[in-house]
């Protein structure tokens, strides 16, 4: 008799001996049962459970024995339970699950799962049914979702792949790596995103594969007709997010996995780093010469060398013999201290925390029980289980001495976790995994995630009401809601600035906003122009650090000479006089669920040239950005999107929906300001709050068509806006050939202390013979030779109507 090998399902088969479950897909689904807000189908070996999230998000599960694993996730702490209405329906061909937005096909014949929106229009298909392998090495399966990809399907996503922007043709792993000095398309790198959203024929939608074990992703590489994904264990568990927008998808993404908490104030300003600035002298030094060169910044970064010996939590007494006093020093000078913390403990028996974790057993075990070590920085170290709840509280408490000394913001490094010759952990450590437990297959792209979370939250819990700062190098999904990143270490190179700028853009709209590169190139020496060139893409990124390793030359923004501190002092300065404006797009982040960076595709998705551009972008929802990534370039061509735009730099009013040509020389990155923004401007101070605000700038330009803008204000640095505390105001813009009206609503409970606005009108195509604030005709207005207008009123206003 001839057996076909798939008819194999068990290792006890006696007709053919032992042999492993290979490729084995979903048969034909014989039922629907309905639970809650789940529906569970089989085939009789296999179930689906498919969960109604909200209209927007279907989860879709496997078990390939009918027994699904805990439902416990690092990414989505909680599901959303608001009850969605739905139906289940079944016809001869399928069955089907709907809500208002979406409907979940199961195809009968042969367990093909897809989406179409409430128009009947397809999103998204299986190509394959749902099947699993066997990993016989080490137990459960490798799962496999495999669907169609249209022939003019993109796909962007996947936190920070060194890859083009639209990954379309791609084949991408998810493994948290330590990759010093990457290269253009090197994959894996340093955090494990598994969210990637797809737009086909103008239409969004997104997956998120929430598995934490090494997985694959294939955007019609190996077959342009199909998109996958794999993970080498774990269970097959995707969220389906429905569009019709990439900003939807994105917004709902941040649904599953929350967003980043208000940063304080200071952590948007310029941040000065490097490996290492000792002893406490040089830091000294740096930091005065950041004032004497009239150059804002606000934090100032301690590498490794402060520690002794690399020890976490300890002080070289040599190099920094009164840590206190020189931080209230800084402090003092307006400088927040930021200190590295790596996961590897030094393993040393007079070393306090090496004895507690050693005594508690908080250090990550191999499968046989012996403890797992490695090489880092320190020498020989082991590694804290973050992934278990108590030795992160331990963690979190370690840090009341810094805290106590003053420290104001925490970086988390090496923690992919890097070791030393072998890469990382072995497979077999073991994890606690929150009582879910799991060995470092499962754990590893977590266990930097869940290191930050320990540091974050053992911050807030010691700094009270105080917001802290966190920055670490790894992450899972979700890490966004304990700290901000950077892409590790990038390399001084043109091809750097240009894998940088579509790095923060995708970290950007894989639920990582608040992101940054090292200005500058960590290895390797950059000249004045390139770090002229990157401190202008730095303005704007939402995390703005300037980094450098320690074999390279002097790196400060003065570094260079003239022209280039000048013009670097120009950015810097511009970056805080737009914090206002950053701070507020940032909390249409937190509170929205916006990304910061927005990339053109974004705003016009339905144009296929767009989902290939990818040097500009918008910087929240005013400001578009393209920066210079050529050496010498004196010019370059960027794509405005639809509507009317203002040069920032020379206020020419620009139509968008078109390509267009800027010079470019040094001195300037085309900026463009969209028509009828109102765009909040603070002025340039050396660090944030060094002096009380008198006035806020309102910088308005004119529109023939109805624009909102926000203002978001609040401490800047509790967390008051938890209880509301805050005000929000929305601007609206409107004008004719004749009049600009803007008007001004305001909700919170917070009270700024200036009093008025300074308020600049930009762009009006008519000159004024009458502004009336309120009722009240204001006669002070300055006539500026560009044709812009200038005059003070109060902060409360309704409603300015200036007329022709
Ligand atoms: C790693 C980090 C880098 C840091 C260095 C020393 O390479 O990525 O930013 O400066 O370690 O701590």
């Amino acid at each position: 008799m001839i057996v076909d090998d798939e008819e194999f399902h068990h290792l006890n088969n006696p007709a053919d001996g032992i042999k492993p479950i290979v490729k084995k897909y979903l048969g034909v689904p014989n039922s629907a049962e309905q639970k809650g807000n789940k529906v569970f189908f089989t085939d009789g070996d296999a179930s689906v459970e498919v969960t109604i999230v909200n209209k927007d998000i279907i989860r879709v599960r496997l078990a390939p024995h009918t027994v699904f694993l805990d439902e416990f996730s690092y990414a989505v702490p909680e599901l959303p339970t608001k009850a969605t209405p739905f139906n289940l329906t079944e016809t001869e061909l399928e069955f089907k699950v709907s809500t208002a937005a979406v409907n979940c096909h199961i195809r009968k014949q042969d367990f093909f799962i897809s989406f179409s929106d409430s128009n009947g229009i397809t999103t998204s298909s299986d190509a394959a049914p749902m099947h699993w392998e066997e990993n016989v090495k080490f137990g459960g399966y490798y799962v496999f979702c495999t669907k169609t990809c249209a022939p003019q399907e993109s796909f962007f996503g996947l936190g920070d792949k060194a890859t083009e922007f639209n990954l379309r043709g791609k084949r991408l792993k998810n493994w948290n790596t330590d990759a010093y000095s990457y290269g253009w398309n090197q994959d894996p790198l340093y955090r494990s995103i598994p969210f990637y959203i797809s737009v086909n024929e103008g239409i969004a939608h997104g997956i998120f594969f929430d598995n934490t074990f090494k997985a694959h992703f294939d955007f019609g590489c190996e077959d342009a007709t199909k998109t996958s994904f794999w993970a080498d264990g774990g269970e097959l568990q995707y969220y389906y997010i429905h569009g019709p927008h990439m900003m939807d998808v994105v917004k709902n993404y941040h649904i599953l996995t929350g967003t980043h908490p208000m940063p304080p104030l200071w952590a948007l300003g310029y941040h000065q780093c490097r490996w290492s600035y000792y002893p406490e002298n040089k830091v000294r030094v740096i930091a005065n010469g950041f004032r004497q060169n009239k150059i804002p910044c606000d934090g100032i970064y301690l590498d490794i060398d402060y520690m002794d010996g690399y020890r976490c939590f300890t002080w070289n007494p040599k190099y920094f013999p009164n840590p206190r006093k020189m931080i209230e020093d800084l402090n003092a000078n307006g400088f927040k201290t930021v200190v590295i913390i790596d996961p590897g403990i030094r393993v040393d028996d007079n070393y306090w925390v090496f004895k507690e974790g050693k005594e508690k057993r908080y250090f990550c075990r191999r499968s046989d029980d012996y403890f797992m070590e490695g090489h880092v920085w320190p020498g020989r170290c082991q590694f804290p289980d973050f992934t278990n709840p108590e030795v992160r509280t331990w963690w979190g408490d370690l840090f009341d001495d810094l805290v106590d000394l003053g420290v104001a913001g925490v970086w988390n490094d090496m923690n992919e976790p890097a070791v030393f010759g072998a890469g990382t952990f072995p497979d077999d450590v073991r994890h606690q995994y929150d009582g879910f437990r799991g060995s470092h297959r499962k754990a590893h792209n977590v266990y930097g995630m869940q290191m930050v979370r320990a540091t974050y939250e053992g911050l807030r819990k010691q700094m009270k009401n105080k917001r802290p700062f966190t920055i670490t190098r790894a992450g899972y999904a979700g890490v966004q809601r304990y700290s901000s990143v950077w892409t590790g270490d990038n390399v001084a190179s043109w091809e750097h600035l240009k894998i940088g700028n579509v790095q923060l853009q995708r970290l950007s709209v894989s639920g990582i906003s608040f992101c940054g590169t090292d200005i500058g190139g960590f290895s390797g020496e950059p000249d004045g122009e390139l770090f002229t060139r990157w401190i202008q893409l730095g303005t704007f990124s939402p995390f703005m650090r300037a980094h450098s390793a320690g074999d390279t030359k002097e790196r400060e923004p003065w570094s260079f000479g003239e022209p280039f501190t000048s013009i670097n002092r120009k950015f810097i300065e511009l970056r805080y006089r737009l914090i206002p404006y950053l701070y507020s797009t940032f909390w249409e982040h937190h509170r929205y669920g916006f990304p910061i960076l927005r990339p053109v595709v974004m705003h016009e998705q339905e144009t296929l040239a767009n989902h290939f551009r990818q040097d500009e972008f918008t910087y929240g929802d005013k400001i578009l950005i393209c920066p210079v990534l050529e050496p010498g370039q004196q010019s370059r061509t960027l794509y405005l999107p639809k509507g009317k735009w203002y040069n920032f730099w020379t206020l020419e009013s620009v139509d968008g929906g078109q390509e267009i040509t800027v010079a470019t020389p040094l001195d300037t990155i085309p900026i463009f300001v969209k028509a009828g923004s109102v765009i909040p401007e603070y002025p340039v101070m050396q660090y944030t709050n060094e002096k009380p605000i008198e006035e806020v700038k309102l910088n308005i330009y004119y529109s023939d068509y109805e624009v909102n803008s926000f203002y978001f204000e609040d401490y800047g640095e509790t967390f008051a806006y938890e209880q509301d505390i805050y005000l929000e105001k929305k601007f609206i813009v409107n004008g004719t050939s004749k009049t600009l009206s803007i008007k001004q609503s305001m909700e919170g409970l917070y009270t700024p202390r200036y009093d008025g606005y300074h308020i600049k009108i930009n762009g009006l195509p008519f000159k004024p013979s009458k502004i009336i604030a309120d009722g009240k005709e204001i006669k002070e207005v300055s006539v500026n030779a560009d044709k812009t207008y200038e005059f003070k009123f109060s902060k409360n206003f309704k409603q300015i109507e200036i007329l022709k």
